[in-house]
């Protein structure tokens, strides 16, 4: 197969990163059908594709009902819109890449991979971090013995505290119960790295953590609901929605607000809509801190830290084997090699692949294995198949239940 042709289903930010790969690789990919309930999403991916009329749809389940269009489906929808768009593209016949997480429900992730493992078809998951140079150099290094055998990580996830303003207090992923928790929403990626770095099944897993910051308890004194209804602290506080929305460099923060990217547009949007919401004063209820301790199978540990309270939005790790330490940033692109031989230290410098709008090179390396895979048939299996994702969904799961419950989480018992 020279070119494979894809559908969309949720024309949102995540499936214009995934779809940029079919404009940058026209002789690749082509994009042939786009399904998403907003009309101005949808005109905009028909003319950029040149998509016909008959192949725009106003919803997932309009496009699924006909017969098979396309090689396969990119399923980005919102984190509850996946399990039955995903189910039903199997059924059809669709080779499926699915945005992470799979599914706040460990049940139906289950079963996702279980259909796509007896229908022959690929179910790639989004874990983009797998195909990042950084991970991938990471991974490299361990498998090579570079410091011996592995005993111990220490994995930092600094979400920083204007991220975590904009995606979980005010956005899309603020609420547990309209998304998922904070571990499944964004740190699914890191249990998912540490699965792959650790190389083997994770037997037991604890976790501790709150929302202890981004709550009423801590609004400043007649702060109101809203940042523009006159807020006394505009000036100084970290948070004003004008300062952060309306600012020359708010970059992809500002495109989440509004499609429509004029001022006008987006002054609208922060009157009415959920952006322009006092931190303080949202429906968030997900940790802004919180620490996963994890036993793999062969004795290695992993201490885990998510944080808001971080200036940068960064991951920085460290891996203690029995014959030396590699010390990792990940935004910096930067590895350090200490051997325990040598008297130096030994500094990788990885290419810049796009920086943290790209996820480090990860959105255009997932794209490419899986056009690779597509290129072939879908046999073969992808790096970040929906069977290795399903263990480390399975471990946010659990980590979750432990930080809830305060106990221990022994996964063989979760897990059956
Ligand atoms: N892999 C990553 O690193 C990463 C990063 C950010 C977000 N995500 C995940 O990607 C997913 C999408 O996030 P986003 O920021 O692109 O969201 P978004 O809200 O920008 O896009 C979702 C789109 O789905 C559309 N939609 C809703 N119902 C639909 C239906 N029935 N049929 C078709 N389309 C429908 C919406 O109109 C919207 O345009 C989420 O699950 C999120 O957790 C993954």
């Amino acid at each position: 197969m020279s070119k494979v042709k894809v559908a969309l289903i949720g024309a949102g930010l995540r499936g214009h990163i995934y779809t940029e790969y079919a404009l940058s690789h026209p002789d690749e990919m082509q994009l042939v059908a786009v399904a998403d309930p907003n009309r101005e999403r949808r005109e905009k991916f028909k003319e950029l594709h040149g998509i016909e009329d008959a192949m725009c749809f106003e919803t997932g389940e309009d496009l699924l009902a006909l017969p098979k269009l396309a090689d396969a489906i990119l399923i980005c929808t919102q984190d509850k819109l996946h399990y039955e768009p995903t189910m039903k593209a199997l059924d059809v016949g669709y080779h499926v890449l699915l945005e992470k997480p799979m599914s706040p429900d460990p049940l139906q992730c289950i079963e996702m991979e279980q259909k796509a493992r007896s229908s022959g078809l690929t179910l790639t998951i989004c874990h983009v971090l797998r195909y990042t140079n950084f991970f991938g150099m990471l991974k490299r290094l361990l498998d090579e013995g570079a410091i011996g055998q592995l005993m111990s990580i220490q994995h930092n996830e600094n979400v920083g505290y204007w991220h975590q303003a904009h995606s979980f207090v005010r956005g899309n992923w603020g609420n547990s119960v309209k998304s998922s928790p904070m571990i499944l929403a964004k740190s699914c990626h890191d249990m998912d790295a540490l699965l792959w770095l650790a190389g083997t099944n994770c037997v037991r897993i604890s976790s501790f953590g709150d929302l202890s910051y981004f709550n009423a308890v801590n609004a400043p004194v007649g702060a109101p609901k809203r940042c523009m209804d006159g807020c006394p602290i505009a000036d100084e506080c970290l948070y004003y929605a004008p300062k952060v929305y309306l600012a020359e460099d708010a970059g992809w923060m500002a495109l989440a607000i509004s499609d429509d990217q004029s001022e006008e547009a987006r002054l609208k949007a922060l009157k009415e809509g959920p952006y322009g919401r006092c931190v303080y004063h949202c429906d968030n209820d997900v940790v802004d801190h919180q620490v996963v301790n994890i036993e793999f199978e062969g004795g290695v540990t992993a201490a885990f830290t998510m944080s808001a309270f971080t200036k940068e939005c960064s991951r920085t790790l460290k891996l203690m084997g029995t014959k030396g330490e590699i010390r990792g940033a990940m935004e910096k692109n930067e590895i350090e090699l200490i051997r325990f031989d040598k008297a130096e230290s030994e500094f990788i410098v990885l290419d810049d692949l796009g920086g943290h709008a790209g996820h480090g090179g990860g959105d255009a390396g997932l794209m490419r294995d899986f056009v690779n895979l597509l290129k072939v048939g879908g046999s073969g299996a992808a790096l970040s198949s929906a069977e290795h994702s399903v263990q480390s969904h399975l471990m946010a799961f659990a980590a979750e239940q432990s930080r809830v419950e305060k106990r221990v989480i022994e996964m063989k018992a979760f897990m059956v």
